[in-house]
């Protein structure tokens, strides 16, 4: 729910948040609603979420203007324990978790590490390896990074971790949860077809994406 910038349709600009700039506003039939991702969850009331899709910081390094990503592994874990908690509480018991997260060559563990922090409010389903490749036109050729290293073999996928309360949540086959052969950002990334992943779900639901970050209740 925290972006560095986002673009508004509604003035044509861009915005630059700061953890406490917190405020809400439309795009097309979506709530979008900036702030810190606990206070908002918080917020909500149990059981009111149907789809719960997040890409938290990996704790990398990475240079965001408003948020220290290089914590101690504990202080890191502990805040994303604290979110799940509050995720499986919005969360309805049939609804679902999509969580994305990275690792790096030199600290393999991390998406590892942040899924068993989720395993105490969650049952894994189904795990999800995102293979990021080159895409030219309609198909994918390749790693999307070159091999650097005499230690380590090339690092070309994220993984995303489908939650669920009960482990028996039925998927609709063909809603675009099965992705096939293709990849998530091939296509899609060329500006051609959309890959299946990128499809638009079919069925209506209330989803709160907690970084790109849309929120429908
Ligand atoms: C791995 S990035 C996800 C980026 C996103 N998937 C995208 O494509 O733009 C993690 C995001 O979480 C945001 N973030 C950091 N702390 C947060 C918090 N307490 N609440 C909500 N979002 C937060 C960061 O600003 C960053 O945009």
């Amino acid at each position: 729910m925290t972006l560095d910038t986002i673009y508004s349709e509604a003035d044509g600009r861009t915005h630059y948040a700061t953890p406490d700039d917190s405020h809400e506003w439309r795009v097309g039939q979506q709530t979008v609603v900036h702030g810190d991702c606990l206070q908002i969850l918080r917020a909500l009331p149990d059981a009111s979420i149907d789809v719960v899709v997040t890409s938290p910081p990996y704790n990398i390094g990475v240079a965001y203007r408003s948020y220290d990503d290089r914590r101690p592994r504990e202080t890191y874990l502990e805040w994303l324990a604290e979110v799940g908690v509050e995720i499986a509480r919005v969360l309805n018991d049939s609804g679902s978790l999509f969580l994305n997260v990275g690792s790096t060559c030199s600290d393999p563990w991390i998406a590892m590490d942040v899924a068993g922090t989720f395993r105490r409010s969650f049952t894994l389903q189904n795990n999800i390896t995102w293979v990021k490749s080159v895409s030219v036109g309609e198909n994918t050729f390749g790693h999307f990074k070159p091999i650097n290293s005499r230690r380590f073999l090339n690092h070309n996928h994220e993984s995303i971790f489908h939650f669920t309360k009960s482990g028996a949540v039925e998927v609709a086959q063909h809603s675009g949860l099965n992705v096939g052969n293709g990849t998530v950002n091939g296509p899609s990334r060329a500006g051609r077809r959309r890959s299946a992943m990128c499809q638009k779900p079919k069925f209506g639901l209330r989803f709160i994406s907690m970084d790109f970050p849309t929120h429908c209740r």
